[in-house]
């Protein structure tokens, strides 16, 4: 009798264990989660690739991480390898949205869900929740530092020289980025306050920088400096991001911006990467937006614990991905410049003083 009593206990036992860990998915479940990034090469998605491990393996969660160097079929090779691995959800930061249909078909017969992780998963049904920031904030935020930097709403008459760059056309994010900032820039230039010399305005057609590249942005940089710009000295870039503006930067230099009769434009970017920071405190990039991947990986955390809990995934956003709309988390972003970085990035401690460059 005690002996079965004994029995009873633990089986009782074990059942609360096993119930305990449907509640709580994420504590001691042993639930797989299949993180894949796009690529090693920009200091952004090193640091999202190791806030979201951090953070999910904090919670009890087992993490495989995945990055892919910038191919989209090199990540779907990686995607197919975490579904026959049996991951219980997929977080996504793709290369190109709209080519992992093939793929996700795959996750959604193995009933795993998709979380796309800050760019938007398009052209399929299997993209089951989006966490991001305001990316077509982002964009308007770029372009209205521009009109308040050359006092376009006090009535600046200019005209002021400007060239536009875009992201990677097949990132999502590229064109919301572009939108936002022309949006507000659109206006200045058909009333002739802004003149862009090359006359190339058109996303994705005439300004996009395949992959982000850094060395694709100085390239074309270069080139509209020799070919519009002998005579003049240009007055803005309007660059989406922080690895497009280290090219621009790059090539500015080498045209000789950067002294009293040729001043650096006025220039945009995001990202707040270090490399950009230090650009900023040194006066060769006027700003950049700051989007805190650690509020983006608690995003990711929150939603895949109320995911596998069976819980409400918390949203507060919605996004059209060409087939469903995808219920979606925005994340804040914030504005930095040389007035504000310390405060927002160190004091914060998102970095160290000592990791930016000429910092003080
Ligand atoms: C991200 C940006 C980033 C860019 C290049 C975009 O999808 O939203 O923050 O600068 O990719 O990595």
């Amino acid at each position: 009798m005690a002996k079965k009593s004994i029995v009873l206990v633990l089986v009782l036992a074990m059942l609360a264990i096993t119930f305990a860990g449907c509640g709580q998915a994420g504590k001691d479940s042993g639930k797989l989660v299949g993180v894949t990034m796009p690529t090693k090469s920009l200091q952004r998605w090193n640091e999202d690739g190791a806030n979201v491990k951090a953070a999910l393996e904090a919670k009890g969660y087992k993490v495989d991480l995945q990055y892919a160097d910038n191919k989209q079929d090199v990540q779907n090779s990686q995607i197919e390898n975490q579904i026959t691995m049996g991951c219980d959800v997929l977080v996504i930061a793709s290369i190109d949205g709209g080519a992992l249909g093939g793929v996700l078909q795959q996750a959604k017969a193995a009933k795993i869900p998709v979380i796309a992780y800050d760019r938007l998963i398009t052209n399929t049904d299997k993209c089951d929740y989006y966490a991001t920031f305001d990316n077509y904030g982002v964009g308007k935020m770029q372009g209205e530092f521009i009109v308040s930097e050359l006092g376009l709403d006090k009535g600046e008459k200019g005209p002021f020289l400007m060239e536009c760059f875009g992201g990677d056309p097949g990132d999502n994010n590229a064109g919301l980025f572009n939108k936002g900032a022309m949006d507000v820039l659109q206006q200045y230039i058909d009333s002739g306050v802004l003149v862009v010399k090359s006359g190339q305005t058109k996303f994705p057609d005439q300004i996009a920088i395949t992959n982000w590249d850094s060395k694709g942005a100085q390239d074309r940089m270069d080139n509209l400096l020799t070919a519009y710009y002998a005579d003049e000295n240009i007055d803005v870039v309007l660059s989406p991001n922080d690895s497009l503006a280290q090219g621009i930067v790059a090539s500015l230099k080498s045209a000789g911006y950067g002294s009293s009769s040729k001043p650096f434009p006025v220039l945009t970017g995001q990202d707040c990467d270090k490399i950009n920071v230090g650009q900023i405190i040194r006066g060769e990039q006027s700003m950049s937006i700051f989007k805190d991947t650690r509020d983006l990986a608690n995003q990711v955390i929150a939603m895949t614990d109320a995911i596998l809990a069976g819980q409400t995934v918390p949203v507060n956003a919605e996004y059209d991905n060409g087939v469903i709309k995808v219920p979606s988390f925005n994340c804040q972003i914030k504005f930095a410049n040389k007035d504000n970085w310390k405060e927002l990035l160190v004091d914060s401690k998102y970095y160290k003083l000592e990791d930016i460059p000429d910092a003080k």
